[in-house]
């Protein structure tokens, strides 16, 4: 009785080894940003096996089903994260809508073959979720005005995002680098999965920093996995050129309108020029004229 067990199941690997079923491909995309609706696809290849079923598992937990023998075919049991458009699904692949951080995992994809195999096959893989910044990093600063030898410090938050974004500080486009600077970076992990980074920087400021006195601090924030770059920038001015910038100022505007002055002065001048002109030929003329008659 026991062999006879062991020899049929024996014969049954046996037989499900030489013309089995098999999963050809299992495509699930990975990783996937929050939003986005996916197709997972599971190629199989039925050999002489005729298709009972295709169980779709994510984590171990069935999310769909698809008997051909049933009506309808496709059945969808509720799971958090798992949103399945049915009519952009069939037997050998299921369409996610809007997929979240909940739609993370491991998801497996099992086909059946009908009586007499019953044979089984099954593949899975992993999707990771992403989910993106929608902002721009945020820099806090104390003031906006400094001189040389003055100690600036800053704070730059990134949004929340998965996985974190790297920040990193910029001052007139070069990055920050060397002992003179104090950059302490942290990362703080929050309830919904996602991650916020955050970067202080701390300096004294030099004569070079200031270009046309003034210095732009920027913050960049790069989710490295995607290559997805955003920056916030802040322009810090030198305050002892304020005085002297508002002279020149004001010595621009004299000169300004000296010049619009000169522009109109310039023909009333010609003018007066020509005027004058005719005023002495006309006296000149009035001088001959009289002189004339005085003659004649
Ligand atoms: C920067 O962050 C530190 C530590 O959280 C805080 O003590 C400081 O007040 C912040 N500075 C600014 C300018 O926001
Ligand atoms: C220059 O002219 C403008 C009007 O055109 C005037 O408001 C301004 O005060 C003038 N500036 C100086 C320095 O005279």
């Amino acid at each position: 009785m026991n062999q006879g067990i062991i020899l049929f199941t024996l014969l049954q690997g046996l037989i499900s080894f030489i013309d089995c079923l098999k999963i050809v491909m299992l495509e699930v995309p990975s990783p996937t940003i929050a939003g986005e609706s996916v197709e997972l696809t599971c190629s199989y290849d039925l050999e002489d096996d005729k298709l009972y079923s295709v169980k779709w598992y994510k984590d171990g937990s069935e999310f769909y089903r698809y008997v051909p023998k049933d009506w309808p075919h496709a059945q969808v049991l509720p799971m958090e994260g798992i949103k399945v458009d049915t009519s952009r699904s069939a037997s050998s692949s299921v369409y996610l809508r809007y997929v979240d951080l909940n739609s993370a995992g491991k998801y497996r994809c099992e086909i059946s073959a009908e009586a007499p195999s019953f044979n089984t096959a099954a593949d899975e893989r992993e999707m990771v979720i992403y989910a993106l910044p929608i902002e721009v990093p945020q820099i806090s600063i104390g003031q906006r005005k400094y001189n040389p030898g003055e100690e600036v410090t800053a704070n730059c938050t990134s949004p929340k995002s998965k996985p974190t974004a790297k920040l990193s500080w910029f001052i007139n486009d070069s990055p920050v680098e060397g002992s003179e600077f104090k950059a302490d970076y942290s990362a703080t992990l929050h309830n919904d999965g996602l991650e916020s980074s955050f970067i202080s920087l701390n300096f004294v400021i030099q004569p070079q920093h200031f270009i046309k006195d003034i210095i732009i601090l920027k913050c960049v924030s790069v989710i490295v996995q995607v290559n997805k770059k955003t920056e916030t920038q802040v322009t810090l001015y030198r305050t002892d050129s304020l005085k002297s910038k508002s002279d020149n100022l004001q010595r621009n505007s004299v000169s300004e309108n000296l010049s619009q002055v000169g522009d109109f002065a310039c023909p009333r001048i010609r003018s007066r020029n020509h005027l004058e002109l005719i005023m002495i030929i006309v006296i000149i003329l009035i001088t001959f004229n009289n002189f004339n008659p005085m003659d004649t």
